[in-house]
């Protein structure tokens, strides 16, 4: 048994790999649904279906626990999984909770009413189905009052960095943030609300600029996976390898992963 990854492609291996230098002897199995990237731009119904089918292949694996390392399928598909379909025995989380948590400075868990915080005007930088789902704003007002959220659909963002292709990518991201300061002028935080994001980061930084502090999951989420497993010894569960399955082309997956992690990755046909 290890913990399962889900991601709609090579996103959530900034989460995976959080995850992995975290606890260094958890063994975790990573599915990417390549051929189906982006996930960004489908309808619900589809992410949900999508999402389950990959899920479903990570319990056959035997990860009872699996990570929706996806904001995408976070935000489109987790909670009607929760309400309906996950059955007993299995847990399957996703990425927002832990950014809101940092964001608002709250503890896991802590379920007290929505109150002030210090950042009032935030960036969320997102898929367009993350930014249609207004899931992030959902569960923000859960925890905090009076933040405005102006939240930038990155279109087009996620294939270029599916393709490896640096320069669009950078040239979108600047673009993208151009676009949402000429709404909000001056953010005071900046989500990266898309785990392929932090492979741009540095960009999103330059393009915000220095005095805007940007929040990417990857760390808080391998954080709170870490909280969660001292709380939830019986989901870490026996095994040492790490394991990487793919929907796409194994050997073209394989090489993106390789470059975007900078060591080598294996992936397998899922
Ligand atoms: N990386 C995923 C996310 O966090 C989804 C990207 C996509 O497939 O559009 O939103």
């Amino acid at each position: 048994m290890a913990v399962g990854v889900f991601d709609s492609g090579l996103g959530g291996l900034t989460v995976y790999d959080a995850c992995a230098r975290r606890l260094p002897d958890v063994p975790f199995c990573y599915f990417g649904d390549n051929a189906h990237a982006p996930y960004g731009v489908r309808d619900a119904d589809d992410i949900f279906n999508l999402t389950c089918a990959g899920v479903e292949r990570l319990w056959d694996e035997g990860c009872d626990l699996v990570i929706l390392a996806c904001n995408t399928a976070s935000a489109a598909a987790l909670r009607r999984m929760q309400e309906s379909w996950i059955p007993e025995g299995k847990r399957v989380l996703g990425v927002f909770v832990p950014m809101i948590e940092a964001l608002t400075e709250r503890k896991w868990g802590d379920n007290s009413p929505p109150r002030e915080v210090a950042v009032k005007h935030v960036a969320l930088f997102a898929t367009p189905a993350t930014v249609a789902s207004r899931a992030f704003q959902r569960e923000l007002a859960f925890r905090a009052i009076g933040v405005d959220v102006e939240a930038q659909p990155c279109g087009g963002l996620v294939d270029a960095i599916e393709d490896g292709d640096e320069i669009l990518a950078e040239a979108l991201v600047k673009s993208h943030v151009e676009a949402l300061k000429r709404r909000m002028p001056r953010p005071e935080a900046a989500i990266l609300g898309c785990t392929h994001y932090p492979f741009m980061q540095n960009i999103f930084q330059q393009a915000l600029g220095a005095d805007v502090s940007v929040y990417s999951q990857a760390n808080l989420v391998a954080e709170s996976l870490a909280d969660y497993l001292t709380r939830h010894p019986e989901f870490e569960g026996p095994g040492r390898e790490s394991k990487f399955l793919t929907t796409g082309d194994p050997a073209s997956v394989s090489s993106h992963a390789t470059q975007f992690l900078r060591h080598s990755i294996r992936f397998d046909p899922a």
